[in-house]
């Protein structure tokens, strides 16, 4: 029987940078992972940090290469009926940034540095399961390498994403979810050619919602709202292009930039919520407790938001013995769980194309004019947008 202080499933943002802050109180860990370290490094996922998670990269010291090469960005357009409006993030709250910088670079500089400092850390794992999570002695079983093995811990983190096996470990009825599906998936590629626009630009178009993003000077993200249940060889690269170029047409001489398509996938977009995201000594962190629909780039932001609650209440267990934060865990994390929610939401219905209501088109057009014409409907968007400050409501 092996054994360690937090037993961590999963080397997703979660997964790593927890074990990072844990080792800098001192606290050990064990981080079992599914899949090979390539996979992990290569995955596209999300592309937008808000500013009090950059920073916290810089402060558990893997911030270098994102302050290198990361784009910090200022603003975002708004895009509708032909015409662009800028919200101006940084005026309007007081100089706060967004950076844009891949998660699969995040993922790659965090295993670079949990292996240079010994971490202890498995990828290949297979048929983990969770035994006695309601003891103070949980334990992992998993097959690595061949042979079964058995980890004992004080705590286990689940870091295992949506279709992780934590969250399926907790006993029927312990925990509530909440859950909301949208009618629509978003379908998305990357692009060998430069960003056409230096910023963000969300662009709500009556045949649907198209983004322009982008992972570095050269190379180029975008999106655009398809059926739910589409299929991704339904769509010819011209197809994605034509798509792409009515949605995102804007009055002036802008257009994309067309590239060879280097990636391309359908992602389905969902909400949900597990309340509470505890159960005995079993704590469940980022998608393995909670989805957000990626319209106001969240997901990996509210990971963080979780791991840094979670390492500082088990700082507080292990150096003072004391159990509160851990007991006020999912409490403290679920505030600001609800107000992404929220924000990812309303983002998700200001810009979608939903079902035909000309009533709700015309509401929808009120509220993108209203945002974009008051400040304090602007100042709304753009402090949630660049992420309310660690601390104010987790
Ligand atoms: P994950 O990154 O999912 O990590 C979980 C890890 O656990 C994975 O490495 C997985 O292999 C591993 N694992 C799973 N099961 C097991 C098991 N049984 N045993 C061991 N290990 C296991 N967010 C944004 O903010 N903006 C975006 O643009 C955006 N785009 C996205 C696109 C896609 C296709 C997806 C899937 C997500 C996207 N997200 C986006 C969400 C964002 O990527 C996630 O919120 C973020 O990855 C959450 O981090 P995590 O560490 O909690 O989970
Ligand atoms: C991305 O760059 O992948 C991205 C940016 C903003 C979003 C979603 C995805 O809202």
């Amino acid at each position: 029987m092996l054994k360690t202080q937090v037993g961590i499933i999963g080397a997703g943002p979660s997964g790593l940078i927890l074990a990072r802050m844990l080792a800098q109180q001192g606290i050990e860990s064990v981080i079992l992972e599914s899949q090979s370290r390539a996979h992990c490094e290569q995955r596209a996922r999300a592309g937008v940090l808000e500013h009090d998670a950059a920073n916290l990269l810089d402060e558990i010291g893997v911030g270098e290469r994102m302050r290198r090469e990361g784009l910090v960005h200022r603003g975002i357009f708004l895009r509708f009926d032909g015409c662009d409006h800028r919200i101006d993030m940084a005026e309007l709250t007081g100089g706060r940034t967004i950076t844009v910088y891949g998660q699969h670079e995040v993922i790659k500089d965090l295993i670079a540095a949990a292996i240079a400092d010994g971490q202890a850390l498995h990828f290949d794992v297979a048929d983990v399961s969770l035994n006695d999570i309601d003891s103070d002695a949980p334990t992992i079983q998993y097959r690595h390498e061949g042979e079964l093995r058995v980890l004992q811990c004080d705590v286990i983190a689940g870091c295992d994403g949506f279709h992780g096996v934590c969250r399926p470990s907790i006993p029927d009825g312990a925990i509530r979810s909440f859950a909301r599906s949208y009618p629509f998936a978003w379908l998305g590629i990357l692009s060998a050619s430069a960003p056409a626009s230096a910023e963000l630009v969300y662009a709500r178009h009556e045949r649907g919602f198209a983004l322009q993003s982008m992972r570095s000077p050269e190379v180029t993200r975008l999106y655009i709202q398809v059926p739910p249940d589409d299929t991704i060889d339904h769509w010819s690269d011209d197809q994605i292009w034509s798509e792409l170029n009515t949605r995102l047409a804007v009055d002036g001489d802008w257009s994309l930039n067309r590239g060879p398509i280097v990636q391309r996938g359908i992602t389905p977009m969902r909400s949900f919520v597990a309340d509470p995201m505890q159960f005995g000594r079993l704590f469940l962190v980022g998608d393995a407790a909670h989805i957000v629909p990626p319209t106001g780039a969240k997901g990996m932001n509210l990971a963080i938001a979780d791991v840094r609650v979670l390492a500082a209440a088990l700082g507080a267990f292990y150096t003072k013995g004391d159990m509160r934060p851990l007991d006020t865990y999912s409490a403290t994390c679920l505030r600001r769980v609800w107000n992404v929610q929220r924000f990812s939401a309303w983002m998700t219905q200001l810009l979608h194309r939903i079902g035909d209501d000309p009533f709700a088109a015309r509401v929808q057009r009120a509220e993108l004019e209203y945002v974009t014409s008051s400040r304090a409907a602007a100042t709304a968007l753009a402090e949630n947008y660049v992420g309310l400050p660690f601390g104010a409501l987790a």
